[in-house]
């Protein structure tokens, strides 16, 4: 009898649920798993790596595979491998600007943790992923830019510049968040990949994926009421242009 009750119970409470997915990238097989941005790689440079495997997947058909974070670190004259305060927005300047927009695939170009600052810029533009133009907003961006993520959303994952100092974030443990205290002051200092949008019981959300492990949030993933600019969500953006020589892996 009591188990009959629960599977009530439980039925009940998921047709109660007015829920629909409306995009979650994760179906197609295109999204890495969570990481622990505390080994070695910040969360700028996991979003925007594996924001870029996404769209080499969505693009050439090809299965998932990490990019080299080794290769976007020697390219970069300045940083050295395990800088943690590396941003997205920091990222994305760096493969705009040494890269020529191509990347070598993880397994072509290991992770060796070594600070080597070497770069050959046309061969990785011959064996690497190519694709056309890496898009980013000023940081100082002022306006909420919310409604124009969904339309870019369409085409891939956009990585998401936000802000993460608020308890409200940190100590996020699942549902849809709607903290206006999210939103502190000052410039983004974290970002987000976001692979998804939806609606539950009437409440429009932003499906994101965190870099704080598995144990953070739903499974490692936050949902983010939409139209408030939650978190500073709207302030900024990153993204992936698309690729130009599909004959590149
Ligand atoms: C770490 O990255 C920052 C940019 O975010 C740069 O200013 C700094 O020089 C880097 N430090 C090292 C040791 O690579
Ligand atoms: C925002 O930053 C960009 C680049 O750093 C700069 O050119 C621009 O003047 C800044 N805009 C404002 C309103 O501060
Ligand atoms: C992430 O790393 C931290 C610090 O090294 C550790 O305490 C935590 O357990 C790790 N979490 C996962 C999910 O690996």
């Amino acid at each position: 009898m009591a188990l009959i009750k629960l599977l009530m119970l439980f039925s009940l409470t998921l047709s109660g649920c007015i829920c629909e997915t409306k995009l979650d990238w994760r179906d197609k097989k295109v999204i890495l798993p969570v990481h622990n941005q505390s080994q070695c790689l910040s969360a700028g440079t996991v979003n925007v790596l594996d924001m870029i495997s996404a769209v080499r997947s969505i693009k050439t058909g090809k299965s998932l595979e990490s990019m080299s974070a080794q290769e976007l670190f020697d390219c970069n004259p300045d940083w050295c491998i395990c800088n943690t305060t590396v941003s997205a927005h920091d990222v994305a300047i760096s493969i705009d600007q040494n890269l020529l927009n191509s990347l070598d695939l993880e397994r072509d170009h290991p992770f060796t943790g070594q600070c080597t600052h070497t770069c050959d810029t046309r061969k990785i533009y011959e064996t690497g992923f190519h694709w056309d133009y890496i898009m980013m907003t000023p940081l100082n961006t002022t306006y909420n830019n919310e409604e124009g993520l969904s339309d870019f959303l369409a085409e891939g994952p956009v990585v998401v510049l936000t802000k993460s100092s608020s308890p409200a974030f940190q100590s996020y443990a699942g549902g849809i968040l709607d903290s206006r205290e999210c939103n502190t002051a000052g410039l983004p200092d974290h970002s987000l990949l976001l692979v998804g949008e939806g609606v539950e019981n009437g409440v429009e959300y932003w499906l994101a994926r965190n870099s704080y492990g598995e144990d953070w949030g739903e499974k490692g993933y936050i949902r983010l009421a939409k139209g408030t600019n939650v978190c500073g969500i709207g302030y900024g953006y990153v993204l992936v242009g698309w690729p130009i020589n599909n004959k590149h892996k």
